[in-house]
């Protein structure tokens, strides 16, 4: 089959899209609101996008009312900073608490039970239980296309200045997946867990 977005119907019960580009890690994003409250939510459009320097994003949709902007988004605007947790197997429900469209001022974080953690170099608070944080200092937002100005979606870029390694994921000074267990999202309501790691070598070109 092919569909063209938005012009041609892709005659499927839904766009097939999130299923398509998989799996998407969750950066789980913390920031403070002008009002010192702190805010919490997970975001799947994101990635790590380069290590010189170290940028990640992550794109905030936009509803009509009351704010088009989502919290995550104006705070880290509005004050220049905000955290990445990356989410585990074992938070997984908190994480999805933490999704529910809180007015502004509601502490997502309490609700969900979680702890904050204080941070080195930004306020944003860290989210305790979660092995990897990244403290980012707020870029620039870039606003994608979109008929309706007021609800286009955007891309937030933050600089990664300080990250925070759980030594518990660690094994030999690497990484262990076995024990890091983050999770990822799929399409419709479907996770995965990175659990099956294999390894290839880059192909030699003079071989
Ligand atoms: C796993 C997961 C991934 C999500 N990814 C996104 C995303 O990439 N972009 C987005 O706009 N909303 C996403 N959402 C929905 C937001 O988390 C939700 O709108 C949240 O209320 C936004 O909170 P905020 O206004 O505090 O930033 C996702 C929800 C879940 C559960």
């Amino acid at each position: 089959m092919y569909y063209e977005p938005g012009r041609m119907d892709h005659g499927l019960r839904h766009d097939p899209f999130k299923s398509l580009v998989v799996p998407r890690p969750i950066g789980w994003i913390s920031t403070l609101g002008r009002d010192g409250v702190a805010n919490l939510a997970p975001y799947s459009f994101f990635n790590a996008v380069s290590t010189n320097p170290h940028v990640v994003m992550f794109c905030p949709g936009a509803r009509r009312s009351p704010d088009p902007h989502k919290d995550s988004r104006r705070n880290a605007e509005e004050t220049g900073e905000f955290v990445v947790n990356i989410v585990t197997e074992a938070l997984r429900e908190q994480m999805n608490l933490t999704s529910a469209e809180f007015a502004p001022g509601v502490d997502e974080m309490a609700r969900a039970g979680l702890k904050p953690l204080p941070s080195r170099r930004v306020k944003a608070p860290r989210v305790a239980g979660s092995p990897i944080h990244f403290e980012c200092v707020y870029l620039q937002t870039v606003v994608l296309p979109s008929d309706d100005p007021v609800t286009a979606a955007a891309i937030v870029l933050g600089q990664v200045v300080g990250i925070h390694i759980d030594e518990a994921v660690m094994t030999d000074g690497m990484i262990d997946m076995s024990k890091f267990r983050p999770i990822a999202r799929l399409g419709g309501m479907d996770y995965t867990v990175v659990d099956n790691v294999f390894t290839m070598n880059r192909p030699d070109p003079s071989a």
